[in-house]
């Protein structure tokens, strides 16, 4: 009997350690972040407007503009360029820019970007082709990560086509190890458009991952894979538990002042993306804007919001039809709220301090982030007319 029992616990014991190793094995311990992006990184991205017709000048443009435009001062940082700079691999593997596009070389791109005060920023993808057809990094990705760092880049887009039944965790974990060990800190944008829901898995590998697939200038509805600023803001719903300082959600970058929205329109865009802690990364032509789309991008109050340290993104705390309110908690204690409507007429909306979790007999502070004037203190709610695709912004301490 008590051999029988000795064998049965030592069975029992053995399926214990089994089980204890296959859940050791499930879950990894959680990867240390690399230190960067304790804010949403800022920056402006070629993709959006130029796509492939990129070219050494443009950058070189973004950058003077970037400073001139008073961006720089708003705290735009990264020049980024996106997919088409490369035209293929040397005999040694080794990835090299268009010579046409780029004749004087990235390194030299990149010293000018540093000397405007500015960092840089470059694009790869996790797979053998980029979605622009150029070489990707799968199997370069050591080779790739030492490359950009002698050239002086600071962060990093990683793309996902062509990339057919690779992993997304452990890809991307590959590139993230290997930035890492290039010695340079380089800021890690995951772009896998949300497939394998990587703010599961993204926090301590990137500093930021694709929740959607790709945005188009358009206020609302879908087309092909694209998604309108409205698409996208009901996609975030639920994902605010995931970001925080060093790994933020990306709703893609902006298009404000691309031209087929309209002013009420582009605003709403740029405080739906300041709530949501999301990265600013202008996607326009710098050298052309006009007055408004620069009031927009650089509307430092609601940049203030965006980049509040407290890092927490915000929630839609009511939906009444075609009426949202979406919040955020500030460092302090403060709440950046946003009443948007989406309807296709103006109509007040209203925020209670029930829908802040405060007790409805407290006065609070109220700040117009776009007027940029205080208004009466409030008690127990707040509430403003707003334009038809338009937003109220407020701060209330
Ligand atoms: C897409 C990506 C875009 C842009 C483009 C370049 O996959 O989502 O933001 O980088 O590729 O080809």
């Amino acid at each position: 009997m008590k051999r029988i029992s000795g064998f049965l616990s030592g069975l029992l014991a053995v399926g214990f350690m089994h089980v204890a190793t296959v859940k050791a094995e499930r879950a990894p311990p959680p990867r240390e972040s690399n230190g960067l992006a304790l804010t949403p990184p800022m920056g402006w991205n070629t993709w959006n407007k130029f796509g492939c017709a990129i070219n050494e000048t443009v950058i070189r443009q973004a950058a003077d503009t970037m400073v001139s435009s008073g961006m720089k001062d708003a705290g735009y940082e990264y020049i980024v360029i996106d997919d088409c700079w490369q035209s293929g691999r040397d005999a040694k593997g080794q990835i090299v820019a268009d010579p046409q596009r780029f004749p004087s070389g990235m390194k030299a791109l990149g010293d000018y970007i540093h000397s405007r005060g500015l960092k840089f920023g470059i694009y790869s993808d996790a797979g053998k082709l980029t979605c622009g057809k150029r070489p990707g990094s799968l199997g370069h990705e050591y080779q790739d990560a030492r490359t950009y760092a002698s050239w002086g880049v600071d962060y990093l887009k990683y793309d996902w086509c062509s990339t057919y039944s690779q992993d997304a965790k452990s890809t991307y974990e590959t590139m993230s190890d290997a930035l890492r060990a290039s010695g340079r800190p380089i800021v890690f944008s995951i772009c896998e458009w949300g497939l394998s829901k990587p703010w599961l898995w993204g926090k301590g590998v990137g500093n930021m991952w694709r929740t959607t697939d790709d945005i188009y200038d358009h206020w609302e509805g879908r087309h092909g894979f694209e998604h309108s600023v409205m698409d996208i803001l009901d996609l975030q719903v639920g994902l605010a538990g995931y970001a925080g300082p060093g790994h933020w959600n990306d709703p893609d970058m902006l298009e404000v002042g691309n031209g087929k929205m309209t002013f009420e329109e582009y605003k709403s865009h740029f405080s739906l993306w300041a709530v949501l802690a999301a990265p600013l990364m202008a996607g326009n032509d710098l050298a052309t804007m006009t007055p408004e789309t620069k009031a927009i991008l650089t509307n430092k109050e609601v940049i203030a919001i965006d980049q509040d340290p407290l890092g927490v993104q915000a929630s839609r705390v009511a939906k009444h039809g075609d009426y949202e309110v979406w919040v955020r908690p500030l460092k302090g204690g403060g709440r950046a709220v946003v009443l948007l409507n989406r309807s296709k007429a103006s109509h007040p909306i209203t925020v209670t301090w029930d829908d802040l979790h405060l007790p409805s007999s407290l006065s609070l502070k109220v700040r117009d982030l776009w007027t940029h004037k205080d208004l009466p203190e409030a008690k127990g709610s707040f509430s403003a007319e707003v334009p038809s695709h338009g937003v109220v912004m407020v701060r209330l301490d």
